[in-house]
């Protein structure tokens, strides 16, 4: 049985994200496979700390291309996963301690469907607000719409 699947309550209605989040499902899958089957699990971590990497810097260029400040929750909750794997990295590298690489699936399993019902959700929106098409990196004026306010703290909820 895998960690996560894939379901109708993670799409977001933005084909790019939807597939990089399909994609990052695919990987938590991939590495509890891995771990289960006892054999070398680290190429399934890397690939999904490289693929969270690019995701999340996707995902960082909409805010700064729709008017988010540097520091904002969102990116805030980013810079703490990734924090996480790259402490998950040095164990298993340094100190040859796989134990950290067997929780961090379960965790983002629970992490990810989270984050995406609230920040990933609360971006798309952003962006749908603001005009902005993501393929051009335009934004395209929508007159008799007031523009929306740049998202400068968390949108809905904490930021735990
Ligand atoms: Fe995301
Ligand atoms: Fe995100």
């Amino acid at each position: 049985m895998s960690l996560l699947a894939w379901s109708e309550s993670l799409v977001l209605n933005q084909p790019r994200l939807d597939q990089t989040h399909h994609e990052m499902v695919d990987l938590i899958n991939g590495l509890d496979a891995a771990l289960a089957a006892k054999v070398d699990a680290m190429p399934a971590f890397l690939a999904l700390l490289e693929h969270t990497e690019a995701h999340f810097a996707l995902e960082e260029g909409w805010m700064a291309a729709t008017g988010f400040e540097p520091q904002n929750c969102h990116s805030s909750q980013h810079k703490m996963v990734l924090n996480v794997l790259h402490e998950v990295r040095r164990y298993a590298v340094e100190l040859n301690d796989l134990e950290p690489m067997h929780i961090i699936g379960k965790e983002l399993a629970q992490w990810l469907p989270a984050h995406a019902e609230m920040m990933d959700a609360a971006l798309v929106f952003h962006m749908s607000q603001v005009g902005y098409d993501p393929t051009t990196g335009q934004i395209a004026p929508r007159p008799g719409q007031a523009q929306a306010e740049a998202s400068h703290a968390c949108s809905g909820g904490s930021c735990g």
